[in-house]
């Protein structure tokens, strides 16, 4: 395996008596598609929100390309080049697909040099506007959203809503993306095409971290799993281990309809 890209060290998470993460501890390597799985609840999104600033840890640290991010600023971890989508995406829907990403470029800098970016924000001049025209146009097309990008982004099924933030989170040129549930209100189509664009951001370069709770995708996409039950590591390994693993089964059987829809999905990939 090569180096790791990002260490997630012993990391707990309290919010008042309620542990949300406990001891959690893993590594995604350079270049590797990893899965954060887990059911309702089990502190993925925690997880995200620890290892891209939006909380501190009460114990433990993150380690980015060698780096601590301990007590970094979102953008400070986003400059790094680990950048994340939400598991709530929110477009203006009022607003075209293009402007909203062109909304999106002009308040990160999407990724380009800083002389770049203030002339877009204060001279406007016809060179930088079109650069970040053309910057929105390509990433538009990478995500597949090319043919809608004139339509009110209110207009797009929440599905496609959702590759409007891979948009965003891909702008900042990461090194790593972090996806929470990017394919939830995503039909099967929808996904396997998701499916490719994750192996084709993967082909360019970037590590991904994956939060999904779509087993057959999870297990069809990541090249390791690393599973969570109660803020707590309970497995961790290649998906053919991770779908007969019995902790595994158990800590899903032993939740909601969802989960067991989740499980359920899980074993018919196991038996297909
Ligand atoms: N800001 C917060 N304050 C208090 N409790 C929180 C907060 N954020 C999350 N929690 C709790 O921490 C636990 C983990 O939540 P988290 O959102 O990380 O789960 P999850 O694995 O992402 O679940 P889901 O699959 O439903 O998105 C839950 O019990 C949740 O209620
Ligand atoms: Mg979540």
């Amino acid at each position: 395996m090569s180096a790791a890209i990002l260490s997630v060290a012993h990391v707990g998470v309290r919010f008042g008596g309620l542990v949300a993460i406990a001891d959690l501890h893993f590594d995604v390597a350079q270049g590797e598609i990893v899965s954060l799985i887990g059911p309702n609840g089990a502190g993925k999104t925690t997880a995200f929100n620890v290892m891209t600033g939006f909380l501190k840890p009460s114990q433990g640290e993150v380690r980015f390309r060698g780096t601590s991010l301990t007590g970094l600023q979102p953008h400070e971890i986003t400059r790094l080049g680990l950048s994340r989508t939400f598991q709530r995406t929110s477009v203006f829907p009022d607003d075209t697909v293009f402007e909203n990403v062109m909304i999106g470029l002009h308040r990160q800098g999407g990724g380009m040099s800083r002389t770049l970016l203030l002339d877009a924000l204060l001279a406007r001049t016809r060179a930088s506007e079109r650069a970040l025209r053309e910057r929105a146009e390509a990433l538009l097309d990478w995500v597949g959203l090319a043919g809608r990008a004139g339509e009110k982004a209110g207009a797009l099924a929440y599905g496609e809503q959702r590759l409007v933030g891979v948009a965003l989170a891909l702008a900042t040129e990461p090194a790593m993306l972090l996806l929470d549930e990017p394919v939830s209100g995503m039909n099967a189509s929808e996904t396997r095409i998701f499916v490719r664009l994750i192996r084709q951001i993967r082909e360019r370069g970037i590590t991904v971290l994956l939060v999904e709770h779509d087993m057959p995708m999870v297990m069809e996409v990541s090249d390791r799993i690393v599973v969570l039950n109660h803020g707590r590591l309970i497995a961790e390994g290649r998906p053919e281990a991770i779908r007969s693993d019995p902790a595994v089964i158990e800590a899903y059987l032993g939740q909601g309809s969802a989960a067991r829809r989740a499980a359920a999905g899980a074993r018919e990939v196991a038996h297909a």
